[in-house]
């Protein structure tokens, strides 16, 4: 809501190596300032801003970008975020848009919501230190897990009383309404018959202000409040930019019938399967190991944290979401995950790898001995050795499924069969080369079958994923094209998860060419397919191999951002002139300058030191540029002609018998050419 004329005050007023300069040690080197990186471990600095460009570019990592992506990048700021940011260093005052009678009244709601969770954080975390019950009780028991004054302090614990109506009557003295109390889950609100209450008046807190309505002459309600986590130690979920939006409360009495844990409920602030506990705690340290630990409970996050491993989220109270993946997406793509290993703790383990896959992390596992949880080796063991534990025991995902299936299997050989599919079919979801054929040559030997045999079998499974995706994409064919400048894709809540995949993955495809035009345009490679001789054709530059092969079928893009990047590169190679990626890093477009930029930065994030598997060589996007153009060209192109076959069939269906010996012809040619590509894709791609 800030507007146009405020935004460019803002960025005309930002100097680069200002901003920058607050977070990293800069020095002049004639035009330019470099430092140390911010974004990866290094010693001899190879981070350079340019004042007169406006960029930032580690030359270590490749993170690049504009003033905005450094403090998206750095701070995690959203883009109003980093405005308003720069907005209070330069003093500029923002000057907001104003906004409709419902924008402001949902504003306040959530500013309410979010008001009264930082009220109830800031009170329970008071009692747990001042609080006679308080301390004797809750802050106790913490002490009692070998939880530390510090980690309680930086995990913002505390403790509800265990009492009816404590929290609820503090929190109205202080102004705060039922109806947020109601809508935060703190207070829960329970009418009951007036006959109900005879006798238990005393049980259900009699000094609440609950009022009566009346309906007929004998049946009174009467609505009773009670607190949701009385007598729990309480933990507070944050988001990632630190504000309380829901707890989790634990019981401290060892009985059975009280759940262990009580989450809030969902709200008009906190979504459980869209937050991580501990994530607002482990981002830095999950972006500077670039590696996420992922635990099951609150304590095993906080108890790893206190033992020197910061980089650990929890999922808690829901099986592992995709919302939850994309959120730890934004930090690293590499994933290990710690469960317990016990029969159930497998059962979620191996329920989170297609999932995890599907999103293109990088999964391992490390399997705790059975009947202890992170929390519990940590606090027998100590740090080091959970340290060394972790270090020594990583697994990789697909490795350490087929060994749990193959004990399952013992023998049986249809149930073999099945899971050689099975493994095919889970490797086909991993989407880089090098790593594919690794998971087969290792998968093979624990399977004991050859490597040509299960190579085929994920051949046919990747064949079939795609098959299944272009279907997909057929029938999402009619939602209209993206406005001129779409917004960063927020999915609607009622969007089946179905559609919202495959929408996904075929802009992925749009994408990733471009990232490839931005980030590799200039690097020369050859045309693998067999029929072109590479000697003869020799090496080309990227970009041109991409310009040619997609103008020579006429094929344009469907993102309006994607296909403005893609005419500048047709352009230059027209007039037979370089093209300059950084030119969009200031391109006037916002939402050009945005993609383009985030593109160049994500594709840079090249997984390098996560894969330090024994014995496998570092794969990264630079050396299978190669196969990646290719493979992302022949991709498109199908996807074309699936276009373009369906349109035949519709047309068929209608065609007038004249024209039917034309549209079977014109079919007849459209899949030869999509069998050809087919055949090119398979010798690209295996
Ligand atoms: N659970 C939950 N909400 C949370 C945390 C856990 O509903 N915020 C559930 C988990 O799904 C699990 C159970 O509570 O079914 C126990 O969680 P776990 O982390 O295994 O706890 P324990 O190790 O048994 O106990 P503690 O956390 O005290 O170590
Ligand atoms: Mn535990």
């Amino acid at each position: 809501m800030i507007d146009q004329e405020t935004i460019q005050r803002i960025m005309d007023a930002a100097r680069i190596e200002e901003v920058i300069g607050d977070f990293v040690s800069l020095k002049k080197r004639g035009a330019n300032h470099i430092g140390c990186c911010p974004f990866h471990n290094e010693k001899t600095p190879s981070f350079y801003v340019s004042p007169s460009k406006g960029i930032f570019k580690c030359f270590g990592c490749g993170e690049a970008g504009d003033v905005v992506a450094f403090l998206k990048k750095h701070e995690h700021f959203n883009y109003p975020e980093a405005l308003r940011y720069l907005a209070n260093k330069y003093n500029i005052e923002i000057r907001e848009e104003e906004m409709n009678d419902e924008q402001k009244e949902k504003q306040n709601e959530r500013d309410a919501l979010f008001h009264l969770s930082e009220f109830a954080q800031k009170h329970f975390a008071d009692l747990l230190y001042n609080d006679e019950m308080g301390r004797a009780v809750g802050l106790s028991y913490l002490r009692g897990r070998g939880l530390s004054d510090e980690v309680i302090k930086t995990f913002g614990l505390g403790y509800c009383l265990d009492q009816w109506n404590a929290f609820t009557d503090h929190a109205r003295r202080n102004g705060y309404s039922d109806e947020v109390l109601e809508k935060t889950g703190l207070t829960i609100f329970k009418d009951f018959e007036r006959s109900e209450l005879e006798g238990r008046s005393s049980e259900v807190g009699e000094q609440s202000s609950g009022h009566t309505t009346e309906s007929g002459k004998e049946r009174r309600q009467i609505r009773r409040s009670y607190d949701r986590f009385r007598g729990r130690v309480m933990f507070p979920i944050y988001s990632i930019s630190g504000r309380v939006l829901g707890f989790s409360g634990r019981v401290l009495t060892s009985e059975k019938q009280a759940a262990k844990y009580v989450n809030s409920p969902d709200s008009d602030i906190y979504n459980k399967s869209r937050t991580l506990y501990g994530l607002y705690q482990a981002r830095t340290a999950i972006s500077r190991a670039n590696k996420c630990y992922l635990v099951e409970g609150n304590i095993d996050v906080i108890s790893m944290y206190q033992s020197g491993v910061q980089n650990t989220v929890a999922s808690c109270g829901t099986s592992l979401t995709t919302e939850q993946i994309r959120l730890i997406k934004r930090y690293t793509p590499n994933v290990t995950v710690l469960y317990d290993g016990d029969a159930a703790g497998i059962k979620a383990a191996l329920r989170a790898v297609d999932l995890l896959f599907a999103e293109g992390m990088h999964v391992r596992v490390v399997l705790f001995p059975d009947g202890d949880d992170p929390d519990s080796y940590a606090q027998k063991y100590g740090s080091t050795q959970l340290q060394e534990y972790l270090a020594t025991h990583e697994d990789n995902f697909i490795m350490y499924k087929t060994r749990v299936q193959l004990d399952a299997v013992k023998g049986d050989p249809i149930r073999r069969a099945e899971l050689l599919h099975d493994t095919a079919t889970t490797i086909a979801l991993v989407t880089d080369m090098m790593e594919r054929q690794e998971y087969i040559r290792q998968c093979a030997y624990l399977l004991n079958t050859s490597e040509d045999a299960l190579t085929s079998e994920v051949a046919k499974a990747i064949n079939q994923n795609r098959q299944k995706s272009y279907e997909a994409a057929a029938t999402t064919e009619s939602t209209p094209a993206p406005a001129a400048t779409p917004a960063p894709a927020a999915i609607p809540a009622d969007v089946p998860q179905q559609m919202v995949t495959t929408a996904l993955r075929v802009d992925e495809r749009e994408r990733h060419i471009i990232a490839l035009l931005l980030n590799y345009g200039d690097r020369l490679i050859a045309d693998p397919t067999p029929g072109s001789n590479a000697d003869e054709q020799g090496e080309y530059p990227v970009a041109t191999w991409i310009v040619t092969a997609l103008s020579s079928d006429g094929l344009s893009f469907s993102d309006p951002r994607c296909q403005k990047i893609y005419e500048y590169y047709c352009y230059q190679q027209q007039q037979g002139l370089p093209a300059d990626a950084s030119i969009f890093v200031t391109d006037p477009d916002d939402a050009v300058r945005d993609f383009a930029i985030s593109l160049m930065v994500d594709t840079h994030r090249v997984s390098n030191s996560w894969w330090n598997l024994k014995h496998i060589s570092v794969p990264s996007i630079e050396d299978n540029l190669q196969q990646d153009v290719w493979e992302s060209i022949l991709l498109f192109k199908a996807k074309y002609l699936d276009d373009r076959i369906d349109d035949n069939a519709r047309r068929f269906r209608s065609a007038s018998p004249d024209n039917i010996n034309d549209l079977l012809a014109e079919k007849k040619a459209l899949v030869d050419l999509k069998r050809k590509i087919g055949q090119d894709l398979h010798y690209v791609i295996i």
